[in-house]
């Protein structure tokens, strides 16, 4: 045992005081004095982001942020039946008809929270109440989670469940189960033990604990003659040695041992006479030295058991009532956090809408994972991917088909993720939005999750824009997505991030505890560590992405600030976020993307400030000319007064530039990314006529992403040819706001009119298909408001949590009118 007995009291006594330290901790001002003070304080933060359901494509997923390390998961059935048990196994998240909504309640990342799983398949709901104690000890300190199944109405309330919660560590050390209660083949009386070490992590315990005294857990009985050796009251343990890279594929581990052990049953008591199922499907009890346990219970009806992570640097081990105290004040403090920073305003001002706003914004910090691994790319820099000769995309096509494909890494992210079943991966374009309500709950989160993206920069100052890292990731890709290209970029969304990071350290906010909000050296040091990273990938961005302006004749105040997405083919270009948005047909080298242009000023502009910020002088103003010429260039290359709106511009068949516009989503992103003037008068009018009329962009549901007079509205793929995305809206949004909060705009009345009814029309869409399927949605019907695609998308979606946050305009509107 690592842990010597003590008097009751002593531990009681100690415990309170642990309470009372993170109680102190989390109160008092996290402003240092001195640089040591600094570090003790970076130390403490980075501690208690140790532990987290870092493994979002689990139902319930716990790792550390150290690679090759411990993996701990549940899995659970239905097992009433014989036939569908291997269907009815919960592991990975799956777009299931049979699962009615699941996700966290509430969850903040350096405490824990509490999920709920809607498991209609089974007839059960499955609670999984975590808590974090991050002081406990030197390293990340202890955890717990409480686990707990209600059968679903409609299902008999004596329904039998099969759940395993399981250890495996994936790299050196040791783990192995412990105690008197080894009992060979007849199963464990009271808890399960499971000793360990690893690195990073030093020695530890898993308990996994048995029934409580008085508790009302009950057990499945039968008159089977198996039932000897195998008690259903009992918890079973398995342990297997089994090679590291089959750790993370638990379920078919768990049925290539059912399967060995019900064919022992079989020739035991033959086919006719085979133990009821709940007996069936039960591990074989055999505990001892391994790299994976699996830990069993069987339940009928209702049950609630403990599972408890502690630290040997601890003087004192984790205890349930520690873990009881932990979900109420976790529970508390979490309401009394949201109130403070995003709590809904006017006329979100409700509990229907403050219930739905803590949702998704715990599934978002819920979501975040840990990711280790190696990862594909084609490195062989072929002169087609240059993509300067007509008809590129066929010799592209055979560039890549020569498939120079290399393994590189294995690296490390910290990531919040689109979607726990569909996209339980990093993704460059969709974290900037994540970060946004992120970074109001923990500003020093959301730095360390930019840090880890940064950190993934090669030398010429490529971002992969999709991180597939290890086998277990790549698992969910088809094989001919998994390669990353070092000549393709992404919008570069993480900038939109530090501005706001930047605009908060500018205004002074009084957010105490974030280190770096109430620490200037602090914010300094971070900063400066990151700028030579953000101007490599600035740098990057505009070489590789560089547009033709000279040799067409193009009139521009500048010949450098034009740029062109590589990557494209006739139908698609990915690497612009907005996949199949129709753009010039054909595909042109000459091309010109309005939405490429106005991201590198959306970086200047973000750069400009951070210079500011690290007074650098010179650099502020290299900057502030970037950003000037493509203001003067955004106008000069993309406004086409013939149509009135910003398009994207081609080369026609005379060799002339043309512009090519399909007014949509593409058309406003020099409003959206702050680079459009917004005291133009004229052509800011004009952009809110498109936005307004519902006869293009407005819709009941929220901003279109194609206006509906164009000829390609609707068409083809439809997946950015008329759905409502969040992530745009999002920025429609805030650009409103500015105007109608701008002392002088002409604009204002108009821009509070949108602003006030975009805002409900979002919020009520997302809602109803939130009470009406339990999930948020990758994008929205612009006709009927249903969620559509990818299910439970809770990345950018969460968005609606900002947009409730805002400030409620209605008033100043009615008043201003009248
Ligand atoms: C934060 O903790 C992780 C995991 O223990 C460790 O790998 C990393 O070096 C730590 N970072 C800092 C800045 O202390």
């Amino acid at each position: 045992m690592v842990f010597p007995r003590r008097p009751q009291w002593l531990i009681q006594v100690l415990l309170a005081l642990l309470t009372f330290l993170s109680v102190l901790q989390t109160t008092i001002a996290a402003s240092a004095s001195t640089p040591e003070d600094l570090t003790a304080l970076e130390t403490a933060s980075n501690k208690s982001l140790l532990w987290g359901p870092y493994r979002p494509n689990l139902y319930f997923g716990i790792r550390p942020r150290i690679p090759k390390s411990l993996l701990l998961g549940l899995m659970w059935a239905r097992v009433d039946e014989y036939a569908g048990v291997q269907e009815n196994f919960r592991h990975t998240c799956e777009q299931h008809n049979s699962i009615h909504g699941y996700g966290w309640d509430t969850y903040d990342t350096r405490r824990g929270g509490e999920q709920t799983i809607h498991d209609e398949g089974n007839g059960i709901d499955l609670k999984t109440k975590f808590v974090k104690i991050p002081n406990a000890g030197d390293d990340g300190g202890h955890w717990g989670v409480r686990v707990s199944g209600t059968p679903r109405p409609g299902f008999p309330s004596d329904v039998k469940t099969n759940i395993l919660f399981y250890a495996a560590l994936e790299g050196l050390g040791r783990l192995e189960p412990v105690g008197d209660d080894v009992e060979e083949e007849k199963g464990w009386r009271g808890d399960v033990v499971i000793e360990g070490e690893a690195g990073g992590l030093g020695s530890f315990e898993i308990k996994v604990m048995g029934d409580e005294m008085g508790s009302s857990n009950n057990h499945p009985e039968h008159g089977h003659p198996s039932g000897e050796t195998r008690r259903l009251d009992r918890t079973f343990l398995k342990s297997f040695q089994l090679p590291a890279e089959a750790l993370w594929q638990n379920l078919p581990i768990l049925f290539a041992h059912l399967k060995s052990s019900i064919d022992k049953l079989m020739e035991e008591y033959g086919k006719d006479n085979l133990p009821p199922p709940e007996q069936l499907f039960v591990i074989e009890n055999e505990g001892g030295p391994g790299n994976m346990h699996l830990v069993q219970k069987v339940f009928e009806g209702a049950f609630e058991f403990d599972v408890l992570f502690s630290s040997g640097s601890a003087p004192e081990p984790m205890t349930s009532e520690q873990l009881t105290d932990g979900i109420k004040a976790n529970k508390k403090e979490f309401e009394n956090r949201f109130k403070s920073v995003l709590k809904p305003q006017a006329p979100f001002d409700k509990p229907k809408y403050q219930q739905f706003s803590e949702s998704l914004l715990s599934n978002l910090m819920g979501g975040i994972g840990y990711f280790y691994g190696d990862s594909k790319v084609d490195r062989s820099g072929a002169d087609e991917y240059l993509e300067e000769n007509e008809e590129f995309w066929t010799e592209t096509e055979e560039a890549r088909g020569k498939n120079e494909v290399s393994t590189e890494g294995p690296t490390e992210l910290f990531t919040s993720i689109p979607s726990r079943p569909f996209f339980p991966r990093g993704f460059l374009w969709d974290e900037g939005f994540h970060l946004m309500p992120i970074i109001d709950w923990d500003t020093d989160l959301t730095l360390d999750i930019i840090k880890s993206w940064f950190s993934l920069i090669d030398d010429d100052g490529w971002i992969a824009r999709e991180q597939i890292l290890g086998p277990e990731a790549r698992s969910k890709v088809p094989a001919e997505f998994q390669v990353q290209y070092p000549h393709y970029a992404n919008p570069p969304t993480l900038f939109i991030t530090l501005q706001a990071f930047v605009d908060k350290l500018r205004k002074g906010s009084s957010d105490s505890s974030s280190i770096y909000l109430s620490n200037p050296e602090a914010a300094t040091k971070y900063l400066r560590d990151l700028y030579p990273l953000l101007k490599r990938h600035y740098a990057w961005f505009r070489r590789t992405q560089a547009g033709d302006i000279k040799s067409y004749d193009r009139e521009a105040f500048s010949t450098k600030e034009g740029y062109r997405w590589r990557g494209r083919t006739p139908a698609h270009i990915l690497t612009s976020g907005l996949d199949d948005y129709p753009r010039a047909q054909p595909p042109h080298p000459g091309e010109l993307h309005v939405d490429a242009l106005s991201w590198v000023g959306t970086m200047a502009i973000a750069l400009k400030d951070i210079a500011s910020f690290l007074n650098e002088d010179d650099e502020v103003a290299e900057f502030a000319g970037h950003e000037t010429a493509i203001r003067r260039n955004v106008d000069d290359l993309h406004w086409a007064d013939e149509s009135g709106i910003y398009c994207d511009a081609t080369v026609d068949q005379y060799d002339e530039s043309a512009h090519v516009c399909h007014k949509g989503y593409i058309s406003l992103f020099p409003f959206l990314t702050g680079v459009m003037d917004l005291a133009d008068k004229e052509k800011v009018g004009k952009v809110l006529d498109l936005i307004g009329d519902d006869a293009e962009l407005w819709s009941e549901h929220g901003i279109r992403s194609l206006s509906r007079r164009d000829a390609l509205y609707g068409t083809g793929e439809n997946y950015w040819k008329s759905p409502v995305w969040v992530n745009m809206n999002y920025l429609v949004v805030v650009r409103l706001l500015d105007i109608a909060t701008s002392p002088t705009s002409p604009h204002k009345t108009r821009a509070t009119r949108l602003y006030t009814d975009l805002r409900k029309n979002l919020v009520n869409t997302v809602l109803k298909s939130w009470q009406d399927t339990g999930f948020a949605w990758e994008q929205y019907n612009p006709e009927t408001g249903e969620g559509q695609r990818t299910q439970h998308f809770t990345g950018w979606t969460s968005l609606v949590v900002k947009i409730m946050a805002m400030p409620d305009l209605s008033g100043a509107g009615v008043r201003d009118e009248l």
